[in-house]
């Protein structure tokens, strides 16, 4: 098998992409660079040992896709390319929906051109924007609340749509808060720009780029009055796309599948384990709630277990662990020399 990873060098795509090496997968990233550096194409190389092809361009380039498919005898997709920050969202909604609606319509249209058929796409738990009852579960309503999440819901309408007409196998993975890095720290998260969510947040301060962290809102009701997430390490999230595609020999159509642990923890949960791991203490201060934050959120992950056959291994301490080693030595990201 042929696997064509679109956002290859991206955060997730390229633990995924090891993942999917590691399943005996031949493997072809395929970035245009906007938030990923080519050190993280180098290092997935170094890690797998293997030549990986990388196709530098945009996914909504058809005739980049095609040829990139062509040429690497490409026969599955996992489209991972994609902007994904809620706040520039909402400062750009055209930019988001040029690029995350655009993009998916160049891998599906390059797919179908190759008469390629089964894909992967990364969802996000914000299609359920700000739920009433937790934990959601795959029926609970969605109601995309900012920009990003609508380019994630009407991405899934249009992939349910197309594979109602069966012209598309397709698991809609909605990711709940992927943090952690590979257990060697030489590849992890780099956001460019000023990172948004929490665990980035709180590395840049204990590797001193920051002077303290926000917490926005303390007084939610939850048991410390900090929001809570389902945070999930990211070699977990990455060993669930090798699953998804498997599963899809066996489940034709679309299928909408929550990739969480089923467990809730706080902000200030989260600070005091990071606190323990790295044996300092960590400088916040509780703000006011950002608009747009959920209170508390967490997966039910069962229907992930009934049809993925795959269940979350790891827990919080390793996700903070596994970071930090990351962020340890590269308190620059890639470009730390
Ligand atoms: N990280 C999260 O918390 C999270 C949660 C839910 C869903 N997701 C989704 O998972 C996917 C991967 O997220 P990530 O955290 O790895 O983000 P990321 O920004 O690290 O990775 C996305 C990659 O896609 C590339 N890219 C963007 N637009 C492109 C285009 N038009 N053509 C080619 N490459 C393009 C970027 O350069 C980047 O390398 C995204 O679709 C994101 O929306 C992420």
């Amino acid at each position: 098998m042929s696997v064509l990873v679109t956002g290859g060098a991206g955060y997730i795509g390229s633990h995924a992409a090891i993942a999917l090496h590691d399943s005996g997968r031949r493997v072809v990233l395929l970035d245009d660079l906007s938030n990923a550096s080519a050190a993280a194409v180098d290092a997935v190389r170094v890690l797998t040992s293997s030549d990986i092809p990388f196709v530098e361009g945009d996914a909504a380039d058809v005739g980049l896709v095609d040829d990139a498919m062509g040429r690497f005898g490409v026969d599955e997709v996992v489209h991972f390319a994609a902007s994904k920050s809620v706040a520039e969202s909402v400062n750009e909604p055209l930019a988001y929906f040029r690029n995350n609606l655009g993009s998916l319509l160049g891998v599906l249209a390059a797919m179908e051109a190759r008469g390629i058929k089964r894909l992967v796409f990364s969802s996000s738990c914000t299609v359920y924007g700000e739920p009433e009852v937790v934990p959601v579960t795959e029926a609970s309503p969605v109601a995309a609340v900012n920009p990003y999440g609508v380019t994630k819901l009407q991405g899934e309408q249009l992939l349910d749509v197309i594979a109602s007409a069966g012209g598309l196998d397709v698991m809609l993975l909605r990711y709940f808060n992927p943090i952690g890095a590979h257990l060697t720290g030489s590849i992890g998260e780099d956001p460019t720009g000023t990172p948004t969510n929490l665990v980035p947040l709180l590395m840049e301060v204990a590797v001193g780029r920051r002077d303290r962290l926000q917490v926005f809102g303390g007084d939610y009701d939850t048991p410390d009055g900090s929001a809570v997430r389902d945070y999930l390490h990211v070699v977990d999230l990455a060993e669930a796309h090798v699953a998804a595609l498997e599963a899809l020999a066996s489940r034709p159509g679309a299928t909408a599948v929550n990739l969480g642990t089923g467990r809730g923890y706080s902000v200030l949960e989260v600070i005091g384990m990071a606190e323990e791991v790295m044996g300092r203490s960590i400088a916040y201060e509780i703000v006011g709630r950002r608009p747009g934050d959920a209170e508390r959120i967490w997966a039910d992950p069962s229907f992930a277990s009934e049809v993925l056959g795959w269940t979350a291994q790891r827990g919080l301490r390793e996700m903070i662990q596994d970071h930090w080693r990351w962020c340890e030595a590269h308190p620059m990201g890639f470009e730390t020399v």
